[in-house]
């Protein structure tokens, strides 16, 4: 394994839309960007990951591109963007952006195009199928895959007869990467950004470019009229290995930049190094989503009432599982949430009594593994889920999809509670910067609505108490980029300790003579780790004690004497 400057990061991910408001349109600007880059500069991050901001009609906040080359004006110009890039490079951050490769919206010109006849020369830039007919004679979609937003994942259009295939919303057809013309302009078009400035690309929904192309029936057991989330359809497939290796080579050799793909259904780690394995074409990092729901909060689906409770074997053995599988053989981005997940201190930590320490422990968790760590936005300062009453406060197009399938199985009480669970709208509601009205996001209407707790969870209060949720981040971002652990906990191997402990996250990091231990209690009691503390020194805790019973929440990071 070679060094590489990615390495020696910490990502910050931002989500445009929440960040922060410039001109009272309720919705995250860039130049909202551009005035917080001194905060995300003290914060101590050096790469920001910041979520779609092309031309779009929004139906999926951005991810349905309408114009690849243009900022849709609600977040500013491109010289806005040219400007973040800019004033992020003065401050020594680097920037990437998502790279939206499998789909476009419906209103691309190259949809467009595409829908307008059979024989138009952008027809084949989709995916066009015939339907079929069921017994009774009715047209039916072309096969039994389920979409990831409920339902069929194909969409009929009446203009040509035929369905398109759309594996999220039916505003956001699928790309056939079959089509060089078609892989060639999405070479052209990141190249273009590449050449812009931008530092690389987290690149979205990357496992799912490659279909099988039989279109066949899946043979998963579905109840009659459901439809087969039989994700291997479509997603990880050997053919798609083929177009990363060609995008390798006409866009990311020629630049030094760096690539996260986001790999879901079901992606393994064996195929870890064929995404971005250190000898393969392709990219530096994946994504991977095992770890995200070690509390059952998403199969639960608002069943069971009060907290649910982590699985802390299972959520440090799959951790394990991907770290020593990619141990010298690919390297790892780390992260609890993203804009598609709950947030991480509702979920795996406590929003009352212990709200600070739990989201001090988190961050230390997550800043003490390794690979290149990513703090979403708003998990610096502890934000926490939304704390809606009523399913019609939410906005996303999952959950707009979700809603009516899920009435048909469980009750009312429990969508709600679901959604307040896992919605992705957990983590996109306002960042939290003050106690203002709408915690000083926007002087307008916010899209979404801001949390309540904003009076008291938010960046002002947190940057003048030095005990704060958000100054623990900042010790910890300087503990991995600026201090002597920094080798240590960048390159450091990784063990376990007590894997067995059901309730105590333990592991060490060691590099040559340096040994770091980390010890992570994720319950709300007291918890007993016996451990030989004496040839330890603590280097960074949440509580000032040193025995072994570890109180609710606490860490400590140790370091071997003697080093
Ligand atoms: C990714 C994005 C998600 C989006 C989907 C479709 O999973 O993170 O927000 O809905 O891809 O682009
Ligand atoms: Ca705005």
């Amino acid at each position: 394994m070679k060094k590489q400057w990615w390495m020696e990061t910490v990502g910050y991910q931002i989500y445009p839309r929440s960040y922060k408001d410039t001109n009272g349109d309720g919705i995250g600007d860039l130049p909202g960007i551009i005035e917080k880059l001194d905060y995300i500069a003290q914060l101590g991050v050096n790469l920001i990951w910041i979520c779609p901001f092309y031309k779009s009609p929004m139906d999926d906040n951005g991810y349905d591109v309408s114009d690849f080359y243009t900022v849709d004006g609600l977040f500013g110009t491109l010289d806005d963007a040219k400007e973040l890039i800019k004033q992020a490079h003065d401050r020594g951050i680097r920037v990437i952006l998502d790279l939206v490769m499998n789909q476009t919206s419906d209103e691309h010109p190259w949809f467009v195009e595409s829908r307008s006849s059979k024989d138009n020369p952008k027809r084949d830039w989709y995916i066009w199928q015939d339907g079929k007919y069921d017994k009774t004679g009715n047209m039916i979609p072309p096969n039994n895959w389920a979409s990831f937003f409920e339902g069929s994942c194909w969409n009929y259009d009446e203009h040509t007869n035929q369905y398109y295939m759309k594996i999220f919303s039916n505003k956001m057809p699928d790309l056939n990467w079959e089509n060089p013309k078609l892989r060639m302009a999405m070479a052209e078009m990141s190249k273009w950004w590449l050449d812009l400035g931008v530092d690389g690309f987290r690149v979205d929904a990357i496992a799912h470019l490659a279909k099988d192309t039989t279109f066949k029936d899946s043979t998963m057991n579905v109840k009659p009229g459901h439809y087969a989330p039989d994700w291997r359809k479509f997603s990880n497939r050997d053919r798609l290995f083929d177009y990363l290796a060609e995008f390798h080579d006409e866009v990311l050799a020629h630049y030094d930049c760096v690539t996260v793909g986001e790999v879901g259904g079901g992606a393994q780690v064996e195929e870890a190094e064929r995404y971005a394995g250190y000898r393969t074409k392709g990219f530096n990092m994946v994504f991977n989503f095992d770890h995200c729901w070690k509390n059952g909060a998403f199969e639960d689906e608002g069943r069971t009432k009060g907290k649910l409770t982590t699985d802390v074997i299972d959520l440090k053995t799959t951790l394990e599982r991907w770290i020593l599988g990619s141990e010298s053989k690919v390297w790892m981005p780390q992260y609890w949430l993203n804009h598609d997940h709950p947030r991480v201190v509702s979920q795996y930590g406590d929003i009352g009594e212990y709200h600070r320490v739990s989201a001090q422990m988190l961050g230390a968790v997550l800043l003490t593994l390794p690979g290149t760590p990513f703090i979403y936005n708003g998990e610096e300062i502890g934000m926490t889920n939304v704390d809606y009453e009523s399913v019609d406060e939410f906005r996303d197009v999952w959950v707009r999809n979700f809603v009516p399938s899920a009435r048909k199985r469980i009750s009312e009480e429990q969508i709600l509670t679901h959604l307040r669970r896992a919605s992705r709208d957990n983590a996109r509601t306002p960042m939290q910067w003050d106690d203002s009205e709408n915690a000083g996001f926007t002087t307008g209407i916010p899209h979404l609505k801001t949390v309540g707790n904003y009076k008291t969870i938010n960046v002002k209060n947190q940057q003048m108490d030095e005990n704060s949720v958000l100054s623990m981040y900042k010790r910890l971002t300087q503990l991995r980029l600026n201090s002597d652990l920094k080798d240590v906990l960048i390159y450091g191997k990784f063990r376990l300790i007590q894997k067995e402990h059901p309730d105590i996250f333990a592991y060490r990091r060691y590099v040559d003579t340096d040994e770091v231990v980390m010890i992570a209690n994720f319950r709300d009691t007291k918890v007993m780790f016996d451990f030989e503390y004496k040839k330890y020194d603590c280097v960074c805790s949440n509580f000032e004690n040193s025995g072994s019973d570890f109180l609710p929440y606490e860490f400590r990071i140790l370091r071997a004497k003697g080093v």
